[in-house]
């Protein structure tokens, strides 16, 4: 089965705040988007959404699209010129990829037809945003990562769906699962954690430096 990458990487990088969208964001040489493409294990296509106008890094084998104003909806873009019976949707965000994670993610998408990596919850979860709320038993809850993998038709038809019922979701996984399709969850890995704030600018170099040591 053919298989698209569909890299989500039109974000404006708000929290991170370094002046430029966070996929454009250079690290030890390299932009996000550039680690992450050429971290990923190969496969049949690639396309990527990029914010308006933005200019695609030279020497990388994709498609570029403009994405739109939600990551939903850059997604959907994707989706639509996508050409694999099979597409992995992976955030530009995620640029340290671990070939392993995504290899347990196609192999379960080829099985069941909807896969996502997750990882446990290592600190005490509470509800509440200013004071300590209820708290969450964190044995029965993800963390929920990328790549996610899908039928592309399944994904295409959860899309849709949201479209028309006005739903909105953070990842597709969700849009699956309201369609009553079963995500299954592979285990993922910390190092593929999102670079969300200023302080995992440093943590994605040093895992890059560790990597390259070792590898030295
Ligand atoms: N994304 C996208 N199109 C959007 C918004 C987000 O393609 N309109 C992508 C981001 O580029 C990122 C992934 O979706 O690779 C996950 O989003 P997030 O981590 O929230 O990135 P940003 O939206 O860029 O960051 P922030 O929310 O801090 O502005
Ligand atoms: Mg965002």
């Amino acid at each position: 089965m053919r298989v698209s990458l569909l890299v989500p990487a039109a974000g404006r990088g708000e929290r991170l705040g370094a002046g430029r969208p966070k996929a454009l964001v250079p690290v030890r040489g390299r932009t996000l988007l550039e680690w992450a493409l050429s971290r990923f294990p190969p496969v049949d296509e690639v396309l990527v959404a990029l914010p308006p106008g933005a200019e695609p890094p030279p020497g990388l084998e994709a498609r570029y699209l403009e994405g739109g104003a939600t990551r939903q909806e850059s997604v959907y873009r994707l989706l639509k010129e996508a050409s694999g019976e099979l597409v992995l949707v992976h955030d530009a965000a995620r640029a340290f990829v671990v070939a392993e994670v995504v290899h347990r993610v196609l192999e379960a998408t080829r099985t069941t037809g909807a896969a996502a990596p997750a990882i446990p919850v290592p600190d005490t979860l509470v509800e509440g945003a200013t004071t300590y709320g209820r708290a969450l038993d964190r044995e029965r809850l993800r963390l929920v990562q990328t790549p996610q993998g899908f039928a592309r038709s399944l994904l295409r038809k959860a899309h849709e769906a949201a479209l028309r019922e006005g739903r909105t979701a953070t990842d597709d996984a969700q849009l699956v699962r309201a369609l009553g399709h079963p995500v299954k969850f592979v285990p993922g890995d910390r190092r593929m954690f999102k670079v969300t704030y200023p302080e995992d600018l440093e943590l994605l170099s040093a895992l890059l430096q560790a990597e390259a040591d070792e590898l030295a």
